[in-house]
């Protein structure tokens, strides 16, 4: 098998990749090691920038989304018992995010590529390897119905998430990792009751973090910050939602308190997941680009995981269309540069959330005091409030 660009992953990335390829009339093949349920099923982020709602739309894929979105325009900070409203279209003039989820996303990218005659998108095939990335024909063995096949290409896009295999690719004295691992963990719920609140809401309590979010005006998505290793099992519903409330809960007396109730309902998904920073640099090795989860990992506070795969997917198609029009490598070969700048925004602003709303378990007395100074700061001033909502929608596409 033959093709221009081999990608390998079909989750954000590599489909929206394949999707914009296509239309600009270059060929690619996507290698998927799931199959098709798997990957539609898959409960990921839900949050998308302006930028990537833009992109989706530009591209096609943006109909579905246009009526089940949800648009935001700020999100709600709680902390000893007070709350506070972060407006964005007021500080980053007129923007705001859209609460879709990734799943959505995905069936929306899915659809249009095998239903509309896009490039050939092989469900079951295991990429095993990636030989020769620094030479002009990188070629991708991987497993496919049972036997061992070749896919022998121009580029190799390596869309293939945190566990993926692209990035094993680049050898060891090329790259550089960065990583940081967090003493905490998220356990997840997914609960059919309508959300308890029109914004998201992000609560800093002494007992830990917790995060009031949603998937549609009945489904409600919740956090709590639970120690590492955590066993869902230890966490019945009840024990669930009790401290949900308690997290979320307001004191009428404080600034902004008044009253809040938080609703129960079936909770139908319980999971917990790890918080982990993590960059590979550079995002390139010859005839191999990284992009998304393949080359970084952010812990999910702020919500820019899959905006990053996003907008490196944006940046790496622009190149390769630019090379496929023109010839030139300029863009391409500034790929991993650009990439790299707006990832470490991103780093930057998920470890500050992070760090600001998670009490560590080893954590000072003086270190807590800290975290609220930080959110009273962002309480009370518009400037500090405003760097907050510029980072959370979005910073600009170079
Ligand atoms: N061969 C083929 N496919 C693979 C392989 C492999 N060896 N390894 C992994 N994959 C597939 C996975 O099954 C998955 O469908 O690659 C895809 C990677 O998709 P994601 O993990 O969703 O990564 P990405 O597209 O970069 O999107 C980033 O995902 O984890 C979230 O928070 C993150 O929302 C962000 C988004
Ligand atoms: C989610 O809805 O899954 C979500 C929302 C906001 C975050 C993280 C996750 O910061």
């Amino acid at each position: 098998m033959r093709t221009t660009v081999g990608i390998i992953g079909a989750g954000p990335a590599g489909l929206l990749l394949a999707r914009l390829l296509h239309r600009a009339g270059i060929d690619c093949v996507v290698l998927e090691s799931r199959d098709r349920e798997y990957v539609e099923r898959r409960q990921r982020a839900g949050i998308l920038e302006q930028g990537t709602v833009d992109a989706l739309r530009a591209c096609g894929a943006g109909a579905r989304l246009g009526r089940e979105g949800l648009v935001h325009h700020g999100i709600e900070l709680r902390f000893e018992g007070r709350r506070h409203r972060v407006d964005f279209p007021s500080a980053t003039g007129g923007r705001s995010v859209t609460v879709y989820a990734q799943t959505e996303m995905v069936k929306d990218l899915i659809a249009l590529q095998l239903d509309e005659d896009g490039p050939p998108l092989l469900f079951g095939a295991r990429a095993l390897a990636v030989e020769k990335p620094d030479s002009a024909a990188p070629e991708i063995r991987f497993h496919h119905e049972g036997r061992e096949r070749t896919l022998v290409c121009a580029v190799v896009a390596g869309c293939d998430g945190f566990h993926g295999i692209a990035r094993r690719a680049v050898p060891a004295d090329r790259v550089r990792t960065f990583e940081r691992d967090h003493p905490y963990s998220w356990l997840g719920v997914l609960a059919d009751v309508p959300p308890s609140c029109e914004e998201l809401i992000y609560a800093r309590h002494p007992r830990g973090f917790a995060l009031h979010s949603m998937r549609s005006p009945r489904v409600s998505r919740l956090y709590l910050q639970v120690p590492n290793g955590t066993d869902p099992a230890a966490w019945p519903h009840e024990r669930i939602w009790d401290e949900l409330s308690l997290r979320l809960g307001v004191d009428p007396d404080a600034d902004g308190g008044g009253s809040w109730t938080l609703e129960r309902g079936p909770i139908t998904a319980v999971s917990v997941t790890p918080m982990r920073s993590f960059v590979q640099e550079p995002m390139r090795h010859g005839s191999l680009f990284l992009a998304g989860d393949a080359a970084h990992i952010v812990p999910p506070t702020g919500a820019k995981g899959l905006n990053l795969a996003v907008s490196d997917v944006l940046t790496l198609a622009r190149a390769l269309i630019h090379h496929h029009r023109t010839g030139s490598t300029e863009l391409l070969d500034g790929y991993s540069a650009t990439c790299l700048r707006r990832v470490w925004q991103a780093e930057r602003f998920s470890s500050f959330l992070t760090d600001t709303l998670h009490p560590r378990p080893d954590q000072s007395p003086f270190e807590g005091r800290l975290q609220v100074a930080r959110l009273d700061r962002i309480a009370t001033s518009a400037t500090a409030s405003a760097e907050l909502a510029e980072n959370y929608v979005g910073l600009p596409l170079s």
